[in-house]
């Protein structure tokens, strides 16, 4: 397979910035490509506030922070990546859209780029089945916050190839990650509890068996998660969270029905930290207001 040196990211939201953050560090040229341009073009100052806070956490030097920055660069159009060596999109959490994209990319690229996918819970054989080689399709399902979490889940769909399989294990180590090797299922194997867990947090919160505060507090010290699900939600983003859901629901079953409230948040525009209200409120910078 090709050597990687050049990563095309495709979204420029909360994942595609991450992604293109970590590939960057990592010291992979990376070039990043958005339909809406005002995403594009927010993105860059975005990664350049990223930069400068781990440079003032310690956790690169300046310098370092420069050339990753350096490593980067926005792209106007598709047809732009073109240079890429592997390809890896984060767009919006709908197959149609995926679908569409992965035709266009199909068309764009030689055979032997790999045309990876961020879906946290979509099927990796339906995205690959609209392309003329489904064998270089497979998922690369990565975690929010990109730079702190450690796993990307490597997921395998029905026409996958092994050699695709190896490149993206050992691109995924690449970027710096611990890999799990998935076979594709609905949500994976991360995304099929957190949703799960999520959900379950909105129907306790309808049900007035605690205040968000206090059912976050008792997750996280009576069973020892790191984050709460409210917390965790509102950095996810309630609108990916119930998309995912929404498809867990008619793939899976019953029990993955989205809570009413869960669906009013979204109604109601309380995504989350992107909105600056979710379950709880933040301030620009992404700090929690108190309530
Ligand atoms: P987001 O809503 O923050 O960003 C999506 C971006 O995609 C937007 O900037 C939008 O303009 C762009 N976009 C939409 N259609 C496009 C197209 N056809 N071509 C190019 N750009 C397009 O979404 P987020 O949260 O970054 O999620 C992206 C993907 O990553 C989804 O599949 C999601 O399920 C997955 N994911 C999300 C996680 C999270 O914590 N938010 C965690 C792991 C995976």
């Amino acid at each position: 397979m090709k050597e990687v040196r050049q990563i095309g990211v495709i979204g420029a939201g909360v994942m595609g910035k991450g992604i293109v953050y970590q590939a960057a560090v990592q010291g992979f040229s990376v070039c990043l490509y958005d339909a809406d341009p005002e995403a594009l073009e927010q993105a860059i100052p975005q990664l350049e506030s990223l930069v400068a806070r781990q440079v003032k956490k310690e956790r690169i030097t300046s310098s370092e922070g420069e050339a990753t920055l350096d490593r980067i660069q926005p792209a106007d159009s598709l047809e732009a990546l073109a240079s890429c060596d592997f390809i890896i999109e984060a767009v919006v959490e709908d197959l149609e859209v995926k679908q569409k994209l992965f035709r266009q990319l199909d068309a764009i690229f030689p055979d032997e780029v790999v045309l990876a996918t961020n879906t946290s819970a979509k099927s990796i054989t339906e995205i690959a089945a609209v392309t003329s080689k489904p064998e270089r399709v497979i998922g690369m399902h990565f975690f929010n916050p990109v730079h702190r979490m450690k796993l990307v889940e490597v997921v395998r769909g029905l026409q996958t190839s092994d050699p695709v399989v190896e490149q993206t294990l050992r691109v995924g180590r690449e970027l710096g990650k611990e890999t799990a090797r998935i076979q594709e299922r609905p949500g994976f194997a991360t995304s099929r509890i957190s949703a799960l867990v999520g959900n379950e947090a909105f129907y306790m919160l309808m049900e007035g068996v605690g205040s968000a505060e206090e059912i976050d507090r008792a997750i996280k010290l009576g069973l020892n998660h790191p984050m709460g699900p409210f917390e965790l939600g509102d950095l996810v983003g309630w609108d990916t969270r119930l998309k995912v859901l929404q498809y867990l629901h008619e793939t899976l079953g019953e029990k993955f029905r989205p809570c009413p409230l869960l669906v009013q948040y979204v109604q109601a525009g309380r995504l989350g930290r992107k909105t600056r209200q979710g379950v709880y409120r933040y301030d620009e910078q992404g700090r929690r207001l108190q309530q």
